[in-house]
């Protein structure tokens, strides 16, 4: 017995129309995104963007799923060697040649979306650029595994066939998630195989595909705040994340927005439709 969701056609309208909201948080952002800013100034741009346009709610502030501190902000900013839940901070100021994950989740109408991307800021290193490049190209393999037949493990599967020959390594302590009505559902989606069975796809399943690709080796390390990840080896860490619904077919993407870049040319199940 399964406990993932399967959503019905109305559910996942709903989800497309929160997710193209939560994609569009990150179009909002993106100028803003400069050397010189701090991350908490764009954690504030994009809270009053979330409430005051998208009239939706954070699902990041306030956020406890354990019983550990609540998360403090509205967004997650993390940079260089952080792998995630990097908490916007006055004190960080992005600088030339960082790269930056921005993670917005929002909820509105009882629905979650939840997508993230990188930036480079200003002139691009060399082993920055590789890296974000070679992230988005790990998200796309894993989402490209996904139809009915397929399972979960092909995720894992592809992500780690398309890094392993660029000496990349992927973090293995989170993953992707079922969302829908909550936040973090059902399945946990892994980006490297794994030797449990795990589910087929099915048509109306919506999880994130979100691998968090680091330039060394996979190792993850705590900060005492509570919720920043960082790189053992202080190596940089990149992620990219989209939500991914099972069709009949194949797949579709929900987190679909004018400024969210083309897919790579070899993705064969999804087009980035025109904004005209
Ligand atoms: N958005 C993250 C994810 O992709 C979760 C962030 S939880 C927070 O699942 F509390 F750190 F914001
Ligand atoms: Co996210
Ligand atoms: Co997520």
């Amino acid at each position: 017995m399964s406990k993932i969701t399967i959503h019905t056609a109305d559910e996942i309208e709903a989800m497309r129309r929160v997710g193209a909201e939560a994609a569009d948080l990150l179009d909002f952002i993106t100028p803003y995104v400069k050397a010189g800013v701090s991350t908490l100034s764009l954690d504030d741009l994009m809270l009053d963007y979330t409430v005051n346009t998208l009239k939706a709610k954070s699902a990041c502030l306030g956020y406890n799923p354990g019983n550990g501190v609540p998360y403090p902000r509205a967004t997650c900013i993390s940079v260089n060697n952080v792998i995630c839940h990097g908490i916007p901070s006055e004190k960080k100021i992005l600088k030339n040649g960082d790269i930056v994950n921005i993670d917005v989740t929002i909820e509105k109408d009882g629905f979650f979306g939840d997508n993230s991307r990188m930036f480079i800021i200003g002139k691009p290193t060399i082993a920055g650029k590789r890296l974000v490049e070679a992230t988005w190209g790990c998200m796309w393999a894993g989402i490209e595994a996904v139809r009915p037949g397929n399972c979960f493990n092909d995720i894992g599967i592809a992500c780690q066939k398309f890094v392993k020959p660029l000496g990349l390594s992927i973090v293995h302590e989170y993953g992707g998630h079922g969302i829908g009505r909550v936040f973090h559902g059902e399945p946990h989606v892994c980006h490297v195989p794994i030797s449990m069975p795990t589910a087929r796809f099915e048509p109306g399943m919506i999880f994130t595909v979100e691998p968090m690709v680091n330039a060394g080796k996979r190792h993850i390390m705590d900060l005492n705040d509570g919720w920043t990840v960082v790189t053992k080896d202080r190596s940089l860490s990149a992620q990219w994340e989209l939500e991914v619904v099972v069709t009949e077919t194949g797949y579709d993407i929900l987190t679909v927005s004018k400024g969210m870049p083309e897919p790579p040319e070899w993705v064969k199940g999804w087009k980035k439709p025109s904004f005209a």
